[in-house]
């Protein structure tokens, strides 16, 4: 169970009106969201097939920074080969196409965050059902971007306080989505996306709650690392692979920790 307040209002990419500005988002809400699609299941495609994405991801994973996590051939071959059973329904697939055009950070954040999170979760989880569930979560993981104004995912500068609560709704922003899109509440991506900025200790948001299903820990860790090691608009540089952590040090005033040097 849970109760959500939202502030801002929730929308397809064609600009249907899921869930109003106001609402307290509940699972009941959810059901009413779910039978508001009132046709099938949307239909579903081959993510690697998709527009230019195979080739785009082979162009991220041969250059720096994917390069160097990327760099044991047989680990790779085995990620793509589990990359290639990943289905999403269409609409997700079309978010990708608009990232793609006007906010090329979140698109490869996306697709590499599909990539990292399925490299550590075979490396984790040795379940082999559990890892296609795992790749099929990463890209969908930041969907709830699509109801953030372009503006703001790439602003330069520090975002208002109001900036940032638009930002910080868009886990349970891409929760509605996949519910809706899914057809189904207890749909795993959507899980994932309402809850990849959870923390271990429930110091995450929005909910607060303590991270238990290791799955989501994979795409939250695989989440901040990204974050880290990409080039974003607000950051004029981006950390090493494997910057040692002191050199992080000291935060900068108001840094509580790694997080805060991104928007993810
Ligand atoms: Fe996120
Ligand atoms: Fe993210």
């Amino acid at each position: 169970m849970f109760e959500i307040p939202l502030q801002y209002s929730i929308h397809t990419l064609d600009g249907k009106e899921l869930v109003p500005a106001g609402t307290v988002l509940t699972e009941d809400v959810i059901r009413e969201i779910i039978a508001s699609n009132v046709s099938q299941a949307s239909k579903s495609m081959s993510l690697m097939q998709f527009g230019s994405v195979r080739d785009n991801i082979f162009q991220f994973l041969s250059n720096p920074p994917y390069k160097v996590i990327f760099d044991n051939h047989e680990d790779t071959e085995d990620v793509l080969n589990l990359m290639e059973q990943v289905i999403l329904p269409v609409p997700v697939l079309e978010s990708l196409d608009y990232f793609r055009e006007y906010d090329y950070h979140t698109y490869r954040h996306m697709l590499m965050i599909f990539a990292i999170s399925t490299l550590l979760a075979k490396i984790l989880i040795p379940d082999y059902q559990r890892l296609i569930l795992n790749a099929t979560a990463g890209p969908s993981h930041d969907l709830g971007k699509i109801c953030v104004p372009i503006d703001i995912l790439m602003k330069r500068d520090p975002l208002t306080r109001d900036e940032r609560n638009v930002l910080f709704q868009h886990p349970v922003a891409g929760y509605a989505l996949l519910c809706y899109y899914t057809k189904d509440m207890n749909n795993f991506s959507a899980k994932v996306a309402r809850d990849h900025h959870e923390r271990l200790a429930g110091s995450g948001y929005m909910r607060g709650v303590k991270l238990k299903d290791p799955m989501v820990e994979i795409v939250a860790v695989s989440d901040v690392y990204d974050a880290l090691i990409s080039p974003r608009p607000y950051r004029p540089t981006s950390f090493d692979n494997r910057q040692p952590w002191r050199r992080l040090l000291p935060w900068p005033r108001g840094v509580r920790s790694a997080g805060t040097f991104c928007r993810h």
